[in-house]
């Protein structure tokens, strides 16, 4: 089993400006790859990260979540595989530059999902590049899908399937707010931050998690949530959500300091 192994998302919302098609945002994608360089030596480290303006929008047109719903839909999820490529190679290239051995584990290639459910995945070869000191770095994606054709397994979905094979010390979900809030701070200035969710108040909670004002088809906070929970229920590790816009957080917590952010519990 990798040794102290951390799951870390880089919200798409981070990484992207999300107005704008198809924009990187390569000083925000450069502070935070130098934030993941400062994981403890003992542990390991597989990096996801989302979409934001490069797949969620393609996804959206040709609702490729739906699956194969009508003669657009077959081009349509190959243009939404690539804009979620193009993506990962720059992330991936950004790595490079600063000296993390990264490597693509892209779920399209061999991933197979049931109404956007990962049911099968050969994760050994991530699994070997891991152990042999490789980054593994995967990403909400387009698969292949048993019922519905195709389908859309976002990063945390993803990262649920990994962490049922290599149960992961901690799983940490960056994105733009600073964890989850009693009602979207994307809309209400006056939002107030839940500093922790565990099985005795997950219920209640989930009813403040919304989606997301960008386009999005996976479910923005609302889904992120639940996923982390379910996952963190089934696999031990102690699930975050912070802020990845705010620089130092996520570096703070991979060093084990206290930082904002919303602890998820099982
Ligand atoms: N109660 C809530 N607390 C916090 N955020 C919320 C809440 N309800 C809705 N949201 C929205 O959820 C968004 C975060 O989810 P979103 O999926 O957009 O980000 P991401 O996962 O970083 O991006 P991507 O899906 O592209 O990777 C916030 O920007 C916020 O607008
Ligand atoms: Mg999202």
């Amino acid at each position: 089993m990798p040794k102290n192994l951390f799951l870390v998302k880089i919200g798409g919302s981070i990484i992207t400006h999300t107005e704008k098609q198809n924009s990187p945002n390569v000083q925000a994608i450069d502070r935070i790859i130098g934030e993941l360089k400062k994981l403890p030596k003992d542990s390991t480290l597989v990096v996801g990260h989302g979409s934001g303006s490069f797949a969620h929008v393609p996804a959206h047109k040709y609702k490729t979540h739906l699956g194969i719903i009508n003669k657009d839909s077959r081009l349509g999820a190959s243009i939404t595989q690539d804009a979620a490529a193009n993506l990962n190679r720059i992330v991936v290239q950004r790595m490079l530059k600063q000296g993390i051995n990264a490597v693509s584990f892209p779920p399209s290639g061999s991933a197979i999902a049931k109404k956007g459910r990962i049911v099968s995945w050969n994760l050994g070869p991530l699994r070997l590049a891991l152990e042999n000191g490789f980054v593994p770095v995967v990403y909400g994606d387009v698969v292949t899908d048993k019922e519905q054709g195709v389908g859309i397994a976002s990063t945390e979905e993803v990262f649920t399937f990994i962490s049922s094979k290599l149960h992961p010390r901690k799983i940490v979900l960056a994105t733009d707010v600073d964890g989850l809030l009693d009602k979207d701070p994307k809309i209400y200035s006056d939002a107030v931050l839940i500093k922790k969710v565990d099985a005795r108040s997950i219920r209640r909670l989930l009813a403040y998690a919304k989606g997301s004002k960008k386009v999005d088809v996976t479910g923005g906070m609302h889904t992120k949530l639940l996923l982390l929970f379910n996952l963190v229920k089934k696999s031990r590790a102690t699930g975050y959500i912070i802020n990845g816009s705010k620089k130092g957080v996520l570096q703070n917590l991979l060093l084990g300091k206290a930082v904002v952010g919303t602890k998820v519990l099982p």
